[in-house]
């Protein structure tokens, strides 16, 4: 039932196929950027919070080549139409409509006074899409790495990873905040990407325990971000900060938004609070995972859980029932905590749990949630795996 990874270098040897098959071009340069799954700190990294992403091992991956031109010419495993572009002016919005995100970065390079050579590239990735893995962001730092070394130069990781989010920003018009930017970039083996947003400052964070196992579970509902839902949550938290009179949500209270609960009004007076005890649930969620201490560690992501679902309202009934039937097979069962991952309004929910336990609960919650849905949920587990990076 647990699905398994592709492994990397199958993906590679692909991609060079692919290239070959469609373009009829040989593999010189080849990226690979992850998706990324967040333990805790949901909804708070455009507020200046605290979010516990991890790089999984699963791989959006391009290989390409200079061709000699001044144009792009991009396929993809999924044979969708092929992109064609001119490089030769500032790059803006076109179609096809995912070439978008590849426009983006292009573009964020060529502000950066880089002159971009016409390259012929293939796509292909194992992060299922609208999953709320951040497919984008992997597809993004997967785009600026190829072009790091068709370049031949290297960016800054922080300075990539915000030229990417801005890529997000204008060309998909997601408003996101840094989170999976910074943890597709940053990532390592064995590591979370612990961010404080406030001061841009990734903690890489040790995760090794083999005991351990991170369950995702992708519901296979998804609702596009940038429907608007994304960014009305994200105007309410802006809003509800102005109507505090704050600078920034760290120096927000609890009681700051209880004492203005009427003031801030419904729904900004739940987003608000949703805010406020994710940063805290995020803060003593990483030193709870710091002393293995997971009595403390599962009532806290279940507590994010909840507050995305009721004062957020950013999950959705799949989401909850397959938390639910997490829930249900408990400490027990060796489920140690579950809750919604990534922005939400379908996607996948992470679930914490027992290794020698994990098949056994990965069966259960398909097996429920197929029950409960009709749906075939996709489950695998994922390990923190390397960030973007060349392959060699
Ligand atoms: C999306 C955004 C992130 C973050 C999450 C919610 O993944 O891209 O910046 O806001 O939603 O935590």
């Amino acid at each position: 039932m647990l699905q398994i990874n592709p492994n990397l270098s199958d993906l590679v040897a692909d991609a060079a196929a692919g290239l070959l098959a469609s373009l009829q071009s040989k593999a010189t340069i080849t990226a690979a950027a992850p998706g990324r799954v967040n333990l805790i700190g949901e909804h708070i990294d455009y507020c200046d919070g605290f979010v516990m992403p991890f790089a999984i091992d699963r791989y959006i991956v391009i290989a390409g080549c200079a061709n000699g031109t001044s144009e792009a010419r991009i396929s993809t495993a999924l044979g969708d139409e092929i992109a064609v572009f001119d490089l030769s002016k500032p790059l803006v919005e076109g179609d096809p409509k995912w070439s978008n995100y590849l426009r983006g970065v292009i573009r964020g390079f060529q502000d950066r006074s880089y002159h971009v050579p016409g390259f012929d590239a293939y796509i292909l990735s194992s992060v299922p899409g609208g999953a709320g893995l951040s497919s984008s962001a992997a597809l993004e730092c997967a785009t600026a790495t190829f072009l790091e070394g068709l370049l031949d130069t290297r960016l800054q990781t922080r300075e990539k990873a915000l030229l990417c989010q801005k890529a997000e920003h204008d060309f998909a018009h997601v408003p996101c905040g840094i989170m999976d930017q910074f943890a597709s970039a940053f990532g390592k083996a064995n590591r979370l990407v612990l961010i404080d947003c406030q001061s841009g400052d990734p903690e890489l964070v040790p995760f090794e325990n083999p005991d351990l196992t991170v369950l995702i579970a992708n519901t296979m509902v998804h609702h596009e971000l940038s429907d608007g839902g994304y960014a009305s949550r994200r105007k309410h938290t802006e809003d509800g900060l102005a109507i505090l009179g704050k600078a920034s949500w760290r120096d927000v209270t609890a009681a700051d938004v209880q004492d203005n609960w009427d003031q801030l009004g419904d729904p900004i007076n739940r987003r608000s609070r949703h805010v406020v005890g994710e940063i805290s649930r995020t803060i003593e969620a990483a030193a709870a995972l710091a002393k293995n201490d997971f009595e403390t560690l599962g009532p806290l992501m279940a507590a994010s859980h909840d507050s995305l679902r009721d004062d957020f309202e950013v999950s959705c009934e799949e989401l909850d029932i397959m938390v639910d039937i997490a829930r249900k097979i408990g400490r027990q069962g060796g489920v140690i905590g579950a809750r919604m991952t990534g922005g939400g309004f379908g996607g996948s929910t992470v679930t914490l749990c027992e290794s020698r336990k994990a098949s056994e609960i990965a069966e259960t919650l398909a097996s429920e949630y197929e029950k409960a849905t009709g749906i075939t949920p996709q489950i695998f587990a994922s390990r923190p795996s390397q960030g973007a990076h060349l392959v060699s």
